[in-house]
């Protein structure tokens, strides 16, 4: 069982938009006050960072098996030193988590996507991948697929 968390690090705005999720219902904003904002009727939620923190929501309920797909636009321009982190993570001492980590870059470099997981407390799976499409002009579907078989 695995809650979904969305957090963003170290004043940029990145903002997330959902079908099947209704954000009041669905998440809590766990950080951040008023840089973490529901708007419209619940559809979309926008995080932001500025000097002294960012911002994070985390889901109401935990799951165990799910496909997700996360829709996100990031901090455009220079974003060095931004870290963007879309993670699946469980409770307890055999710790779970399945991590999506942008880490931004100066104007006009790539962003690069860390990925990571880690089951019952070891991950040691690192991958790092250079994003080929500029993840700040439009938003682009981040998927994990979580079955009995297979983490992709
Ligand atoms: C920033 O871009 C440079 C040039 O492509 C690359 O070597 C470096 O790994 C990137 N840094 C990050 C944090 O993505």
């Amino acid at each position: 069982m695995a809650s979904i968390l969305l957090h963003l690090t170290s004043s940029f705005l990145l903002v997330f938009v959902a079908s099947a999720v209704n954000f009041y219902r669905d998440v809590d904003i766990t950080w951040g006050n008023d840089r973490a904002k529901i708007v419209g009727n619940g559809q979309a939620l926008t995080l932001s960072l500025d000097k002294a923190s960012g911002s994070g929501f985390q889901s109401k309920s935990e799951y165990l098996f799910a496909k997700i797909d996360m829709q996100i636009k990031l901090v455009p321009g220079n974003s060095a030193g931004t870290v963007t982190t879309y993670y699946l993570s469980s409770q307890g001492p055999t710790h779970d988590e399945i991590d999506f980590e942008f880490l931004g870059n100066l104007s006009g470099d790539p962003y690069t996507l860390h990925t990571n997981v880690f089951t019952q407390g070891k991950g040691n799976r690192e991958q790092q991948f250079h994003l080929w499409f500029d993840p700040t002009k439009d938003f682009h579907t981040y998927s994990i697929l979580w079955n009995p078989q297979h983490v992709m």
